[in-house]
């Protein structure tokens, strides 16, 4: 089947974050700033999540959510088929969103005080979530080599201190779309077992790889370390469901289950009904849709780098997922400020890279899930922004 994903949506004025909230962000409410910024795709949802939405609505019952072992076969043939990971359907728990499963790990494995391991830079949040819950946020700062993204576990073993608790491994990786090799993600697990550490695997992009490239989860990669895995995941980023804020904690270890369940059990919330049969019909039935946006994200991405890097100074890393680009602008030697107001001024607005902790500097991240002739504005935007260092 077709999708198109060149018209664009009506989506300003319309409680949509990306476009609604630049002025309370970037401090202009001009309609004509290209938003590049918040982690979601500007494109219509699969037709079969709409279907499965409107079955809801014509039901008219807006109650409580019960029975998820359909939606949780869903999740695990899903992993089963597209990441070769066979996980029990019994393993899986829904949390309000990633970032809210997330919390309810470090509650649930870490006590106030204890260090939550994070490699930057990196989606924003884990920074907020981790201070929010009085943990103590350490930064392993990723090594660039060849270009792309690299853990540094032997600088990160000498500075331990004995009080972490957590590694959070965000894979793949937001931002800049690296796709860890299983080696490498091996070697963090056998790092988490020698120091009797908790990893948690954020693998919310896991479907967001470009055509022709495989993602290895966690799980796959390290199955002698599941004792001490819990993977937090969701369909939002892939389907483009993320308003739907389900999100999916699946712990293989029964024991490390019973700790997740209790923190769950204390929070007193079900799973939003809605998002449940939109994550149901997502990785149910929209699995033509996920092939047909990530030709186009890639074919984004392909355009986006060409022209950016064209830019004297300027350099695109390489992406193998999301649609998440890390744009590095060091080589114009200009402050984090001038570079986001030169780049607001040309009316495109991505984030900062500062949000996303050390090594962030001098780096700008531009969502690339939008509409091609969207994109192409932005990009002659950009161009001319530069001019004067050409
Ligand atoms: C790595 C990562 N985890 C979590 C989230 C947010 O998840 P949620 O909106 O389900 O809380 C994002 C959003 O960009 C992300 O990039």
């Amino acid at each position: 089947m077709d999708y198109d994903f060149d018209t664009p949506l009506p989506l300003r004025g319309r409680h949509v974050s990306k476009f609604d909230n630049i002025a309370k962000v970037y401090g202009t409410d001009d309609p004509e700033v290209i938003p590049m910024w918040v982690a979601d795709m500007d494109f219509a949802a699969a037709p079969a999540i709409t279907a499965a939405l409107q079955a809801e609505v014509d039901l008219g019952f807006a109650g409580y959510f019960g029975n998820p072992e359909p939606v949780s076969a869903a999740v695990a043939d899903w992993y089963a088929a597209r990441h070769g990971w066979s996980l029990d359907p019994a393993w899986v728990r829904y949390t309000h969103g990633v970032v809210s499963a997330y919390g309810d790990v470090i509650a649930g494995c870490s006590e106030p005080g204890d260090g939550v391991i994070v490699f930057s830079p990196v989606y924003h949040a884990f920074f907020r979530q981790i201070e929010a819950m009085g943990r103590v946020v350490v930064e392993s700062p990723l090594v660039l080599s060849g270009g792309r993204f690299e853990m540094d576990l032997e600088a990160l073993e000498a500075s331990l201190t004995g009080k972490e608790r957590i590694v959070t491994f965000c894979s793949p990786h937001n931002p800049g779309g690296r796709i860890w090799e299983p080696s490498e993600i091996k070697a963090l697990a056998d790092f988490c077992a020698r120091h009797d550490l908790t990893l948690i695997s954020d693998e919310i992009h896991m479907d967001l790889t470009f055509p022709g490239v495989g993602f290895t989860p966690t799980a796959v990669a390290a199955p002698e370390h599941l004792d001490r895995l819990v993977v937090i995941t969701a369909a939002s980023k892939g389907f483009n469901i993320a308003g739907a804020e389900t999100g999916l904690l699946i712990a293989p270890d029964a024991g490390l289950r019973a700790v997740l369940d209790r923190v769950i059990l204390d929070r007193e919330s079900s799973p939003n009904r809605y998002g449940m049969a939109m994550l149901r019909a997502a990785f149910g039935e929209s699995g033509d849709w996920s092939e047909a946006v990530r030709g186009y994200i890639a074919e984004n991405y392909r355009i986006f780098a060409e022209r950016i890097n064209g830019l004297p100074g300027v350099s695109v890393m390489e992406m193998q997922a999301t649609y998440l680009a890390w744009v590095d602008f060091n080589g114009l030697g200009m402050s984090d400020k001038d570079l986001l107001d030169r780049v607001i001024g040309a009316k495109v607005a991505p984030n900062p890279g500062t949000q996303f902790g050390a090594g962030g500097s001098g780096h700008l991240r531009f969502n690339l899930a939008l509409p091609r002739p969207s994109l192409m504005k932005a990009i002659a935007q950009l161009e001319a922004a530069f001019t004067d260092i050409q």
